[in-house]
Parts: C-alpha cells; sequence; structure tokens
C-alpha cells in the first residue's frame, strides 16, 4: 500500500475508534528468541511445558498443544479438561480450538468425556477437511482417533455442583470472574511462527448445549502469523458478539500494538454490552515482532509470560479498576 492511502486507512480507523496514535511494525522493537503467553495463573505451567517442547525440537503448533494439555489434565483446575464445572445438568462439556502458522484451524465443541478437547481439535485440522466437529459427532471422531473415554466429572466438581445447584437452581451462571479462566495460549518460536489455542470447561452452571467462544475461531482465538494472534478469556457471549480475537489482530494488522489493540477491543465490548461491568473479558495478544499486550474489563486478569528463559505472571491493565 502507498504511503498516502496507508495514512488514510489508519486516519479512518482511528477516527471510527478513537484512537489516534498507532504503532506500526516499522517502527516497533524486534524481540529476539521464543515468546509464549497464556492466559491467567495457571498460564505459568503451561508456558514450562510449551517451552520444553519447543527446546525438545517440537513444532510451534506442539508447544500450543502440548502446553495446554498439562491444564487439561488437571484434575484441580474447575475451568479446563477433566475436573471442569460442568453445566446445569451436570455434565462436564468441553470447548477447544487451535490454530497453526498456515492459517490452519481446528475446533471441538460440546465435547464430552475427552480431557484433551484441543488434541481433538488438532487431530479434526490435520486429519479432516473440516475445521469444526460438535458434540456426538466430535466424540465418535475422538474415539476413532484413539482418544479415551473417561469420566471428567471428579467427586469434588460433583459435590460444588450439588451445592451450586441448590443456591442457584436453574438459572443462568453468574457473570463473574471466578466463573471464566479459560485457558488461551499464542507462541512464537525462534524462526518467528505462530501459533495459538484455546481450551475450557465453559461457564460454569451454563444450560446443556451451550458454546462459548473459546472453540469459535476469530472469537475464543485468532491467530495470523504475518500478524500476531490473540486469545480470549471471560464471558464467552461478548466475545463471539464482537468476534474479539479476530478484532484484536485486525487492529494490529493496521498498526496498533498488540497493547492498543486488547485495550480497543475491550473498550468495545464495554461500549456494547448493556450490563458489561457485571462480567469479566480479558484478551492476551502477541505480534509478530514479539510485543505483547493484556487487558480487561475487571481487575483480577493476569496472564502468563514466557521469554528469554524466565515465565513469570503478570497483572493486566484493566478498564474498572476494582475486581
Ligand atoms: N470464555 C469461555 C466461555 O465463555 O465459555
Amino acid at each position: 500500500m502507498n504511503s498516502r492511502r496507508r495514512f488514510l486507512t489508519l486516519s479512518a480507523l482511528g477516527s471510527l475508534t478513537g484512537i489516534g496514535s498507532h504503532q506500526t511494525f516499522g517502527q516497533s522493537k524486534h524481540v529476539k528468541g521464543p515468546i509464549i503467553i497464556s492466559t491467567w495463573k495457571t498460564g505459568l505451567r503451561a508456558n514450562d511445558r510449551a517451552y520444553e517442547v519447543l527446546q525438545n525440537g517440537g513444532s510451534v503448533l506442539d508447544c500450543v498443544e502440548k502446553g495446554v494439555n498439562v491444564i487439561e489434565n488437571d484434575p484441580n483446575n474447575r475451568t479446563v479438561g477433566i475436573g471442569g464445572f460442568p453445566d446445569v445438568e451436570g455434565n462436564v462439556t468441553l470447548d477447544a480450538c487451535i490454530m497453526d502458522q498456515r492459517q490452519r484451524c481446528g475446533s471441538v465443541a460440546f465435547l464430552q468425556h475427552i480431557k484433551n478437547p484441543v488434541s481433538v481439535a488438532r487431530k479434526v485440522m490435520e486429519n479432516t477437511k473440516h475445521v469444526m466437529l460438535v458434540g456426538e459427532g466430535a466424540l465418535k471422531f475422538a474415539l476413532e482417533q484413539g482418544f479415551k473415554k473417561e469420566m471428567l466429572l471428579t467427586e469434588e466438581t460433583l459435590a460444588a455442583w450439588k451445592k451450586r445447584k441448590v443456591e442457584v437452581g436453574k438459572k443462568l451462571p453468574e457473570i463473574n470472574i471466578e466463573n471464566h479462566d479459560t485457558i488461551g495460549m499464542i507462541a512464537r518460536d525462534a524462526d518467528g511462527n505462530l501459533s495459538g489455542s484455546c481450551t475450557t470447561s465453559g461457564a460454569g452452571m451454563k444450560l446443556h448445549g451451550r458454546v462459548g467462544d473459546s472453540p469459535i475461531i476469530g472469537a475464543g482465538l485468532y491467530v495470523d502469523n504475518d500478524i500476531g494472534g490473540a486469545a480470549a478469556t471471560g464471558w464467552g457471549e461478548a466475545v463471539i458478539e464482537n468476534a474479539g480475537s479476530a478484532m484484536v489482530v485486525e487492529l494490529m494488522r493496521h498498526g496498533r500494538s498488540p497493547q492498543e489493540a486488547c485495550e480497543e477491543i475491550v473498550k468495545r465490548i464495554a461500549n456494547k454490552f448493556e450490563d458489561w461491568r457485571s462480567i469479566q473479558v480479558g484478551f492476551i495478544a502477541l505480534n509478530k515482532a514479539g510485543q505483547i499486550g493484556a487487558f480487561s474489563i475487571r481487575k483480577g486478569f493476569t496472564y502468563a509470560h514466557h521469554h528469554g528463559g524466565a515465565n513469570s505472571e503478570k497483572p493486566a491493565d484493566s478498564l474498572l479498576k476494582e475486581g
């Protein structure tokens, strides 16, 4: 694009969105070496495993799959994989997706009895001509691919579900920060290639059959190897309504830094979601240059950042300064 046209495009976008200054890739500092970011404190363990996979010669796609598998396999994590909190009828139903540097993606939604939905999503991507499988079909496919059927409801989650059911009856779930800690991960390898993954048991006490943003390409996760990647956590309905992660990547394409892009989409969601103060939505983003961003509606969202051999949990800035 010639410079005048590019200037006009960025100006027009800026006037629509209220953001006046942009950082272009040409001006941005390139951060060397592999970088892995993932949502919440649980991301620390996922990042460690993901980095180990890269160090052992795995691809960036292997890294984002095996990294989040650690959390899916943890029965004490209430929002991902085995031990995930059930829906209103007591069923654990999982959503996940994965996307690689070749713009390929795979997804499963409303999957029961398989603790690693992100790995099933990868099989959908690699072994079928489709992107997304749901419910019974996803389960049948997973079993055909050699995944083991397991009981995902643990004694602890069953007890917690019984208690909560008495408290809230069949009402929709409380929309709060504890109800959502999906793990989303974006990684860039030493060659600069990007992949991402996202996996969750979704909102606790959700209606049976509800699917959130996490398996929806462009909502819970989006990766464009020319630009960067983004992943979402929080109230999935609000993220889907705004095509959240795709929009974060699109803003980065138009010159926003990852931080600016995350902030702008969180603000857009807050502008459009009537009851926005009562929900949590957060994004993480990583661009091709290795810059990172994170932002949420409510205070308390953290993310894990692995770079240069150091892995640390960082607080994201937020629109509301209270949790
Ligand atoms: N972000 C996860 C969900 O809403 O299901």
